[in-house]
């Protein structure tokens, strides 16, 4: 089978034909139409999506890489033909340099797993950021208590930014590995990556960024950004949930040990020793997310029919446009302010807990999330308990933002 090709842009964006597309779109909710704008905690799927899953269980399921009947070929071909769709989506040199996983939060265990046996030793710093998501934060925590690494944060500033000098003044000659979210999932700011990269690169640190929010709002190129590691999840990209990729630098994936242990990452087994599957199969252990990959692939063809760059224009009239009017409504603090941000607004209407608020816009159909966004750490820095989130994905409309705005209205009226 063919790899479909990515990020190509065959498609005129239409917004009507795109809704068209998501049929959970049409759902109503407590006698209103849905406008669903919470998906930078996971997005809907289109037909091609659904149709793909749905057929590879009723005509292609069999475990991939393990038979020699047909079903099995068929199977892993399909399964096998997603490497290259996500190594040309995501820039990668080689399709070697692409491990499925269950998603981001599997993508970052995978590496600081490995890494900290071998890599890292007492005293090593690992340079996170004040604005990431606990999938970034814990994972290196672990790695630091099981060697004597120590985290070091990078400071935000009240409008949600990185302070790059303070970033440039913590990298050091004890520093081991820095770990950046590549666009915030609770405040949208895009981080300056590629700088982070390079003046890390200068002082010879491997880079991982958590790209979990970036792959379906930009391009991204893997080689560009000279990043070692680049994690992203198929369900915050329109496709199924429990998978993901990790893309790593060959090196590290030949240098790295095994995270996990099982079936089909071996190359021979015994009591006494065992020999290892070549990369990236050496990370894969076990019957593998067989349908999650191939809807992975659907969903990367279907954002790659698109002009990257008219989404991303798209997306930004909605942040403009919400952001606007809950400035205009008054009485809402806006949290993340960045200069350069992208598809999330996050907010708080003053005096009122976000949980209520969104348990109000609820009953008009308005789906956002609540609450810390899996990043305490930043809240705690702002002095609130969380926010409301809006977080917009290409199916979403100026007509939509309005109805955001009116039930907030509605919901502030009706606690107060
Ligand atoms: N990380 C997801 C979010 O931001 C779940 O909502």
């Amino acid at each position: 089978m063919q790899p479909a090709p990515s990020r190509l842009a065959t498609r005129t964006f239409d917004l009507d034909e795109v809704r068209s597309e998501f049929p959970v779109l049409s759902r109503r909710i407590h006698d209103h139409p849905l406008v669903y704008l919470d998906n930078a905690a996971t997005t809907q799927k289109p037909l091609t999506v659904l149709d793909r899953i749905d057929s590879y269980y009723r005509t292609e399921n069999a475990n991939v890489h393990r038979g020699v009947h047909t079903l099995s070929q068929e199977a892993t071909d399909a399964y096998e033909s997603v490497r290259p769709v996500m190594q040309r989506f995501l820039g990668a040199a080689s399709s070697r340099e692409i491990v499925f996983t269950k998603g981001t939060t599997e993508a970052v265990n995978l590496v600081a797993g490995s890494l900290a046996r071998g890599y890292f030793k007492k005293g090593d710093e690992i340079l996170l950021t004040g604005m990431e998501h606990h999938s970034n934060i814990v994972p290196w925590q672990l790695a630091a208590e099981a060697t004597g690494a120590v985290v070091k944060v990078v400071p935000v500033n009240d409008r949600g930014e990185l302070d790059l000098g303070a970033y440039q003044a913590l990298l050091g000659p004890r520093t081991r590995m820095v770990a950046v979210v590549h666009v915030s999932n609770s405040l949208g700011t895009i981080n300056p990556v590629r700088q982070m990269i390079a003046d890390a690169h200068s002082m010879g640190v491997p880079v991982l960024v958590d790209g979990a929010q970036a792959v379906a709002h930009g391009p991204v190129n893997v080689q560009d950004l000279d990043c070692d590691f680049y994690c992203m999840s198929a369900h915050k990209v329109f496709g199924p949930t429990g998978t993901g990729v990790l893309y790593a630098k060959e090196e590290w994936l030949e240098r790295m040990p095994p995270y996990q242990g099982g079936g089909d990452m071996i190359s021979a087994v015994t009591f006494e020793h065992t020999t290892y599957h070549e990369i990236p199969h050496k990370f894969e252990a076990g019957t593998p997310n067989m349908a999650g990959v191939i809807g992975m692939g659907a969903a990367i063809d279907y954002l790659s029919a698109f002009d990257i760059e008219e989404i991303q224009r798209h997306e930004s009239q909605l942040v403009t446009h919400a952001t606007g009017e809950l400035e205009e409504l008054g009485g809402v603090r806006l949290v993340g302010t960045a200069a350069h941000k992208t598809a999330v607004v996050s907010f708080l209407p003053e005096g009122l807990h976000p949980y209520d608020v969104a348990t109000v816009m609820d009953r008009f159909g308005v789906a956002v999330r609540s609450g810390h966004h899996c990043t305490q750490p930043l809240m705690d820095q702002y002095g609130i308990p969380g926010t409301l989130r809006a977080s917009f994905a290409l199916y979403n409309s100026l007509d939509e933002v309005d109805r955001l705005i009116d039930a907030v209205r509605k919901a502030r009226k009706f606690l107060s």
